[in-house]
């Protein structure tokens, strides 16, 4: 049975598909993350968060990662909204939370309130530069927020790889069934290239089993789409790893970019799922050159193992290397940057755009055909 206990005790449920909110006049449209991080509170992905938070929580969490009651807790998960429409509302009521017209959640407003967008650039994404596409969705979102327990009383339809879908109670139930102790959780945005599964196979190695856990939600334009990515992960386990070994399932989460800060929500979310340790390798969550290689390893030197409650792995950058006919890192191999092919999701992503094949050190030939094939249909 899995060993990981959710993050503030207990598996956070606020589903209920049987709520009457039809008396509900106020109503809030949501943007896609908002519906994503609606379902994902109300599911238990992140635990202990009952609600979009509160002035209080979010305050402690853009200034000292943690929860008003001490829980480590990274980014803040807000309901933003433009000031025009929060002049509407009033703390005490009851709204609908809608997309595209059709309501998904009821949310107990308790709090609007009007954050220092400025401070929560620098203090969470570490610049306030609106290149940053993090920084950018901040700023473009709206400047007032709405805090309060929700409850999700429809569940969003997935029109896509549907059955990769599974909230935090079944992907325990899984592991367990599985036998699983140990569970290694494993983030990316990216189609899964040698880097990749050097590192998650030397996890394996110490480890019962592989949570490949590909984030599906809102990504920048020029990832490569879930759909593609979704298939490559499907050819991949089917040929290169043991079946009993891994378990591939979606987080649906936007990605925020925001690097270390990012690198510890997306491990507690996966403590949440089950998983009793998490990768973190070069660069994790970043974007361009605003996080230095190592510094979402870093940042978990400000947590004890026991507030944490999962055990980071972390990995050097790796490559493959001509000399030694295989992948690896400065850890393990002795030769020279020439001898080297470094290899990326953004360097894969670059020789697709270009018409190029990805060589075999950088990505499985299996892989790189269902890219192809997925390139040319969405570029
Ligand atoms: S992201 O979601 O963290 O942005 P990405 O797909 O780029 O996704 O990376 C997934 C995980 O693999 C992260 O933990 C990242 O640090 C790690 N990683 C990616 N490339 C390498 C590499 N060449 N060497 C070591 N770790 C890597």
């Amino acid at each position: 049975m899995t060993k990981s206990i959710p993050h503030g005790g207990s598996l956070v449920n606020k589903v209920n598909e049987k709520a009457d909110y039809t008396s509900i006049r106020e109503a809030v449209a949501l943007d896609k993350t908002g519906l994503s991080d609606l379902e994902l509170i109300a599911n238990g992905a992140y635990s202990p968060l009952t609600g979009f938070m509160g002035e209080k929580d979010y305050n402690e969490v853009v200034h000292h990662m943690r929860l008003a009651e001490g829980h480590v807790w990274s980014l803040p998960i807000t309901l933003p909204v433009r000031a025009e429409e929060a002049a509407t509302l009033k703390p005490g009521q009851t709204i609908r939370l809608t997309y595209n017209g059709t309501t998904y959640g009821v949310m107990e407003l308790q709090d609007i309130y009007s954050p220092d967008q400025e401070t929560e650039a620098v203090k969470v994404y570490k610049t306030k530069d609106e290149a940053h596409p993090g920084v950018k969705k901040l700023y473009d979102r709206g400047g007032v927020y709405l805090g309060g327990p929700v409850t999700l009383v429809r569940i969003p339809l997935k029109d896509q790889f549907s059955t990769f879908y599974l909230p935090p109670a079944e992907t325990r139930k899984t592991f367990e069934k599985k036998g699983w102790e140990k569970v290694v959780g494993f983030q990316t945005r990216n189609p899964v290239h040698r880097a990749h599964e050097y590192i998650q196979k030397a996890a394996l190695e110490i480890v019962d089993g592989l949570f490949l856990n590909p984030l599906v939600g809102e990504t920048k334009a020029d990832d490569i789409p879930a759909d593609v990515r979704m298939e490559s992960y499907q050819v991949l386990l089917e040929n290169y790893y043991p079946e009993n070994r891994v378990f591939l399932a979606v987080f649906p989460a936007a990605m925020r970019y925001a690097g270390p800060r990012e690198a510890v929500f997306h491990a507690i979310v996966r403590k949440n799922y089950g998983c009793t340790h998490f990768i973190v390798g070069r660069d994790h969550a970043g974007v361009g050159d605003y996080y230095g290689t190592y510094e979402a390893q870093e940042i978990f030197r400000q947590f004890t193992d026991n507030e944490l409650g999962i055990t980071p792995l972390f990995f050097e950058h790796s490559f493959f290397c001509k000399k030694c006919e295989n992948m690896a890192s400065t850890k393990t191999c002795p030769h020279g940057i020439e001898d080297r092919v470094i290899l990326s999701g953004t360097k894969v992503r670059e020789l697709l755009r270009e018409g190029k094949t990805p060589p075999p050190e950088f990505s499985r030939p299996e892989v790189v055909n269902v890219l192809i094939k997925g390139m040319r249909v969405t570029v």
